[in-house]
């Protein structure tokens, strides 16, 4: 595996395996891996030639008052992991590389972010189509894997793909989860003992929303209704959403058709959670969401 810096070089690399008709399978990440990353990277090392891992805590896609200083690192950790799973290249930039002067061009995403999670962090999908738009610019990507349970940003890279015309596939890969269900998350670990038993309960709420779905319900605000009562009833959190939307298009819909998303955001003490469903009209799930080749 090479560790490649600058973009010049990454450049430079890149440029070469096109010439030579390598298919690049492209993981962007923020670093800090988990499994969550390590199944997006398993399933790229499969359908590609070359593997691409990208680590970058991107400041653009930090609100003032978050935590871009405390965001956890370990490049140690990562590389030993991306070499593991059989990365080819791992680019790690540092902010001056990929930034080396403020950006006098700005992004603005104006649909699907002001629904779920973007209504609570105003700019920060303008930051991720940024640095995106920069990366895939660097490496030409054939594919790029995102993990479902952030689906707000795979639906945003839906659409920046779609305006800007990247010749890249979009791979949405399942959410991956602890063995009650919980979906695997850096944040779990500020839950207390109790609390991470509790919040099992949103998957668990999530599914008997899917059920109602399956059961032959189609009225969103009655599988709202019971997603939200189940978590209310078996947890301490507070509700964030619990939202039923068109997918990816992430609209309010009247009765569930079509491919629709199940989201819920629950605040714990020191953790605020994210999960979701994707299913169609007759309740089953979508396990891939993948954008035209
Ligand atoms: O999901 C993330 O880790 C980031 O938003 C991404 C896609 C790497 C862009 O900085």
């Amino acid at each position: 595996m090479e560790i490649i810096r600058s973009v010049q070089s990454l450049r430079k690399k890149t440029k070469l395996l096109i010439k030579q008709h390598k298919q690049i399978g492209f993981v962007p990440t923020m670093g800090f891996l988990h499994e969550g990353h390590l199944s997006l990277m398993k399933e790229a090392r499969k359908a590609n030639d070359i593997l691409i891992v990208s680590i970058f805590v991107n400041p653009l896609q930090f609100g003032e008052n978050e935590d871009f200083e405390q965001y956890p690192r370990d490049e140690e950790q990562d590389e030993k992991l991306a070499k593991e799973i059989g990365a080819d290249i791992l680019f790690i930039p540092a902010v001056k590389e990929m930034y080396p002067k403020k950006m006098q061009i700005s992004m603005h995403v104006t649909d699907r972010t002001e629904m779920l999670c973007g209504r609570s962090r105003p700019g920060h999908f303008d930051g991720v189509i940024t640095v995106l738009t920069k990366l895939f610019n660097m490496i030409n990507p054939d594919r790029v894997y995102f993990g479902m349970k952030d689906a707000q940003q795979v639906a945003v890279v839906d659409l920046l793909i779609q305006n800007l015309n990247f010749p890249v596939q979009l791979v949405g890969l399942p959410t991956v989860r602890e063995e009650n269900g919980l979906a695997k998350s850096s944040r779990n670990v500020n839950l207390s003992r109790d609390e991470k038993e509790e919040a099992i309960w949103i998957y668990k709420a999530l599914k008997k929303g899917q059920q109602f779905v399956i059961d032959g319900e189609k009225n969103p605000a009655m599988i709202k209704k019971e997603v939200m009562d189940t978590i209310k009833h078996n947890t301490s959190g507070e509700i964030d959403y619990v939202e039923l939307l068109s997918y990816p298009g992430l609209k309010p819909v009247m009765e569930v058709k079509g491919q629709v998303i199940l989201a819920a955001a629950v605040h714990f003490e020191k953790a605020r959670l994210i999960d979701n469903l994707l299913f169609d009209e007759s309740g089953r799930t979508i396990h891939v969401f993948k954008s035209e080749e």
